[in-house]
């Protein structure tokens, strides 16, 4: 039915039941339709011509914002957690304090640099950031629809912002639920705004926000896209939901992660850089 979901990184526990998914949601029509996608290693690429590709954090991290003690400190956490967070021994339970350690830490060490706002933009520009190949169809298809996008992130509200800024895919349509930094009156960051959204935390995130998803319970479909287990709760606070495909991109450790992810979301995309899947079922849908 759509010719991509047979490209070779795509992997289907029960290929049917995708089918009879996404025939319902075309019967529903697109006016139904809200997409929900994690941000970092989602939306942006896992790597590039060999090389990892940077994180709403790591872009800060590796900016000339930081001082090189600070990015000693910062990677020393990457080293520490990052292993914890993909850790398919490790239950959801087990990593969760671990989580909040982490962010805790990497956002006081952050807070410690002063950064200025007015730079932001700069480090965004200088660094490897990368949308994955084929991001404008997808958001000016997404826009040109009226289908709305949540970007649910546990990165950095103001960096992803930007990201997408950039990119010239700012569009009406996208609402953001991430961390956001809190500058002082004169544009210095003095802290993280409001209830910290970490990897295992987002039906948290998305329960403290009802109005966002009262305001769209006529849309009952849902396309959920992430790269972790921690993704698949995003969508948790749809009102009167009909039918949740969820797309899940497997970068790293994908052989010890492929049964897990084969298990909890409906299409699994192994080292696939490329948003060709999502777009193929979007033009599918609408
Ligand atoms: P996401 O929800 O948009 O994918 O963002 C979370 C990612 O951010 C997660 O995979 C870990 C990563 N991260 C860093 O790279 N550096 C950090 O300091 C922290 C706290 C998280
Ligand atoms: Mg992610």
């Amino acid at each position: 039915m759509i010719p991509e979901l047979s490209n070779p990184s795509v992997l289907m526990r029960d290929p049917q039941r995708v089918q009879e998914i996404l025939e319902s949601m075309v019967k529903a029509g697109s006016n139904t339709l809200q997409v929900i996608s994690d941000f970092d290693m989602t939306l942006t690429r896992f790597a590039h011509n060999g090389k990892r590709c940077p994180t709403c954090h790591s872009i800060l991290d590796n900016s000339k914002l930081i001082s090189e003690d600070c990015k000693e400190k910062l990677a020393g956490l990457l080293n520490t957690y990052y292993p914890i967070e993909i850790d398919s021994s490790r239950t959801v339970e087990e990593k969760l304090p671990l989580m909040v350690e982490w962010w805790t830490k990497a956002h006081e060490l952050l807070v410690a640099q002063k950064i200025r706002k007015d730079l932001l933009s700069v480090a965004v520009r200088e660094s490897g950031a990368m949308l994955r190949e084929g991001y404008q169809l997808f958001f000016d298809h997404l826009h040109k629809h009226s289908i709305p996008l949540l970007i649910f992130s546990a990165g950095i509200g103001d960096i992803l912002e930007e990201v997408i800024h950039q990119a010239g895919v700012f569009h009406p349509n996208v609402k953001v639920f991430s961390n956001y930094m809190d500058f002082d009156e004169s544009g210095v960051l003095k802290a993280f705004k409001g209830e910290l959204i970490h990897v295992y935390n987002k039906r948290e995130g998305a329960l403290l926000n009802p109005g966002h998803f009262q305001e769209l319970r006529t849309r009952r479909n849902v396309l959920l896209m992430g790269d972790s287990i921690g993704d698949l709760t995003m969508a948790d606070g749809v009102q009167d939901m009909e039918n949740i495909l969820k797309i899940g991109f497997l970068n790293d450790k994908v052989e010890e992660r492929k049964q897990p992810y084969l298990n909890s979301y409906d299409i699994v995309l192994i080292k696939d850089e490329t948003l060709e899947v999502p777009n193929a079922i979007l033009l599918y849908l609408t």
